[in-house]
């Protein structure tokens, strides 16, 4: 049988793991918000026109931050136009996704959302076609307390406690012809710090994250990122990156490369945190920015597309039926995101609900899907002390470089239990041994496991529980068996 090892020691910290990397992020496109978390016509909705069954779900996930209301819609949305009577909110196009958008969830209904789902928003503001200052117009509207016009208006559209909403994005994208309002470097770092120093007037508590490279493959990374650092550094906390995956090239047969996905977002990451690095220096600077890792996730564009060019106002985009190997490399973004405690503190797996969702809703039903179980794991068993790991194990080549059998992370939770996570890329049982060094002893909990005969099993509305999680037998650190392609959460109790 193929071995493996890895050695845990007390005495090699990395970093700690924020809950904050565990967020999502929910975006007014395709089926996420109308059809998603809320239809006002389901059996399910509650007073506020919200799924219940949906919210329900999203609890279990546990997630701290939910970005909003944009991604790509961003860039075009009039904050004001959601917010105030429904009944005299315009109707306008979203031009980002070609949909209709009528205006029923704006601020004010979106806040609703998040305090039921037990979470706290990262709230973007537009910066493709808006200015600082409706930016600051917002910041006022959600975090003042009152006696000024837009705070105010919050009050008459009865809201009477402010928000005091910490964490915000200044823009989406901005380095992407896509986007509307797309800028150069210069462009986007110039509007960028003046937005976020009346957004800091206007609140100085505020958090602010700026629009780093959207992917590593970007002809103008990482230059874009060292430029507008340049611009805004003083000015701004956190700088984004965005990364989906597919098949490289495309070519679904090509599964090996496909694991190796891991290698890359790490390295897109060591890359990004050197540039800060590099203009921290230049700016002989005491300040510190960090990673936001604001949109992730796996997206099989050549299978499903970006959905049918109909002009509506819920139009099914970014659908993408996940399956086994599916969260097998979700699982290694997350081990990876972990790893790099040090320097990423906030991460969004894009999106919640429907468009690239681990939840999809159907008439009535909500399913889970396989990405759901390990998000679901790591949100819970991941926050805290995060150890080096050294690894053991067989590799393979893929696009991206030597991958190896088995990607791991090991965090130390407050409660002092200390979960491996390991995730299995081979095809056949490895037998698996830990050892740890420099702790005080540990007792099994237990080992939960999800894994399945065939990579491209999928949960199904007919059958929504074919791959979910299980526990596994586990007495001893030594001999535990992973089995092909699976996801292994691995227990113990640290006597302190
Ligand atoms: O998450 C879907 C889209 O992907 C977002 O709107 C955009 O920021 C990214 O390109």
């Amino acid at each position: 049988m193929n071995k493996a090892k890895i050695v845990v020691n007390a005495s090699y910290v990395k970093g700690v793991a924020e809950k904050t990397v565990f967020s999502t992020f929910v975006e007014h496109m395709g089926r996420c918000v109308y059809g998603g978390i809320y239809d006002k016509k389901s059996a399910h909705a509650d007073e506020n026109g919200f799924r219940t069954d949906v919210l329900d779900a999203v609890r279990e996930l546990d997630c701290p931050l939910i970005r909003y209301p944009g991604g790509n819609f961003v860039s075009g949305y009039d904050w004001k136009d959601g917010v105030g009577p429904v009944e005299n909110r315009p109707t306008k196009l979203n031009l980002a996704w070609n949909q209709i958008e009528p205006n029923e969830v704006g601020v004010d209904e979106f806040m609703k959302f998040v305090e039921k789902a037990g979470a706290a928003p990262i709230m973007a503001v537009n910066l493709g076609t808006g200015t600082p200052q409706s930016a600051a117009e917002l910041v006022e509207y959600c975090n003042c307390e009152g006696g000024t016009y837009f705070a105010d208006e919050r009050k008459k559209n009865g809201t009477e406690k402010p928000y005091y909403i910490k964490y915000w994005c200044l823009g989406n994208e901005m380095d992407g012809g896509w986007q509307i309002g797309a800028k150069t470097p210069d462009e986007y770092g110039r509007i960028a710090t003046e937005a976020a120093k009346l957004m800091k007037w206007v609140d100085p508590s505020v958090k602010l994250t700026l629009c780093g490279s959207s992917g590593s493959t970007m002809p103008t990374f990482p230059e874009w990122d060292r430029k507008v650092l340049e611009h805004a550094y003083e000015h701004v906390d956190y700088i984004s990156l965005h990364k989906y995956y597919d098949y490289p090239e495309n070519n679904e047969s090509r599964v090996a490369d496909f694991l190796g996905s891991y290698l890359d977002f790490d390295g897109f990451i060591s890359d990004m945190a050197s540039v800060v690095k590099y203009v921290k220096c230049l700016k002989r600077s005491k300040h510190d920015v960090y990673l936001s890792f604001d949109e992730w996730n796996i997206w099989h564009t050549t299978r499903h597309g970006k959905g049918p060019e109909v002009r509506d106002v819920s139009v099914p985009r970014g659908e993408v039926e996940y399956d086994m190997i599916d969260a097998v490399v979700f699982s290694t973004l997350i081990e990876t995101l972990v790893n790099h405690a040090d320097t990423v503190k906030i991460a969004c797996f894009a999106q919640l609900v429907n468009v690239l969702g681990p939840l999809m809703t159907k008439g009535d039903k909500v399913l889970k899907q396989t990405i759901f179980y390990p998000f679901m794991l790591a949100s819970k068993r991941l926050v805290g002390k995060v150890y080096d790991v050294i690894t053991e194990c067989g590799n393979f080549d893929t696009v991206y470089g030597t991958a190896s059998d088995i990607c791991v992370c090991a965090v130390e939770s407050k409660e002092n239990e200390l979960t491996v996570a390991v995730t299995s890329l081979k095809d056949s049982p490895i037998e698996l041994d830990v050892q740890f060094e420099n702790f005080p002893p540990l007792n099994p909990i237990e080992m939960i496991t999800m894994a399945d005969s065939d990579i491209h099993a999928k949960n199904t509305f007919d059958d929504p529980e074919r791959v979910t999680l299980s526990t596994e037998k586990f007495t001893s650190e030594k001999g535990i068996i992973l089995k092909p392609y699976s996801v292994n959460y691995i227990t113990f109790k640290v006597q302190r």
